[in-house]
């Protein structure tokens, strides 16, 4: 029975390059998404067609109901879940200075990026813990999707930086309360990664990616991200529950 990983935001950018990885890694896979079913029909069928097991669990992780309803389908389709990956986030609709920024973006972002990966994972870890109980010898683990964003202080989107800080709080925080069932609780935290979210702002990390803002000297790609989801999830760098990987190339390296 192969294991299951629940990826959230993994019909698109991200969170498709770490379907994929985790499909070759030999993973069932559950999708969450905010789109409707048929939105998605087309990513779903090629999964479906070339790799394997994959459903599809729309629901806003935001709202405590959806993140109930998304747990129910995993459970009633595959009985199981080994890996949760949060990776589901936004950016604001509108950078503004944070001497502009209104409370509508603040709380729709931290309840997107904060509340809803904290709350899923609490849903999700109180059913790990079942599961581990039963059957002792099955891994599992949780891997949070952060950012650069969660220590380099951008002022045009400070909900969002603040939203991913309090992520890599909330991978401690699970690591702590997860240690004595061996669940191991993993961040990544991406760079600059080509995809819808990053579709607005190309030329200005050309620019900046030719200046040398990165070590790597390009670009990230969602693969980058799902490589490294995946050797996490397959236990490839055991013994390090709550640590943060830098996926950004060199980005957040000081020097002189
Ligand atoms: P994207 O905008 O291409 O995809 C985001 C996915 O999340 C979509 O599938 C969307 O349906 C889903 N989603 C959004 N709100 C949701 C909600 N309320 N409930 C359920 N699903 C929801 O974004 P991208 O670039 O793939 O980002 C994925 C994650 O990586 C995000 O958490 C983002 O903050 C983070 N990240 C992205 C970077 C980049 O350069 N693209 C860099 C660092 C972190």
């Amino acid at each position: 029975m192969k294991p299951v990983a629940l990826i959230t935001g993994g019909s698109r950018g991200i969170g498709l390059g770490i379907t994929k990885s985790m499909l070759e890694a030999g993973y069932s896979v559950a999708i969450n998404g905010v789109r409707p079913k048929d939105q998605v029909k087309k990513v779903l069928a090629e999964l479906i067609s070339s790799k394997g097991e994959v459903i599809y669990c729309q629901g806003n992780i935001a709202e405590s109901e959806d993140r109930s309803k998304i747990i129910s389908e995993v459970k009633e389709h595959f009985g199981r879940l080994n890996v949760l990956v949060n990776n589901a986030g936004v950016a604001p609709k509108e950078r503004n200075d944070i001497l502009e920024a209104s409370e509508e973006s603040y709380d729709w972002v931290l309840d997107v990026n904060l509340k809803g990966p904290y709350f899923l994972t609490q849903l999700v870890a109180r059913w790990m813990i079942e599961q581990k109980n039963t059957n002792p010898k099955d891994t599992f683990s949780i891997i949070n999707i952060s950012s650069v964003s969660a220590t380099f202080a951008s002022v045009s989107r400070g909900e969002y930086c603040i939203s991913k800080a309090g992520m890599t709080m909330s991978t401690k925080l699970w690591a702590v309360r997860l240690g004595a069932y061996d669940i191991p609780v993993y961040e990544i935290q991406p760079g600059i990664i080509s995809t819808d979210m990053t579709a607005g702002v190309v030329e200005k990390y050309d620019k900046l990616i030719e200046e040398g803002l990165t070590l790597q000297k390009r670009w990230g790609h969602p693969q980058d991200i799902g490589k490294t989801v995946a050797a996490l999830a397959k236990g490839m760098i055991p013994y390090a529950t709550g640590q943060v990987i830098n996926a950004d190339g060199g980005m957040t390296i000081q020097f002189l």
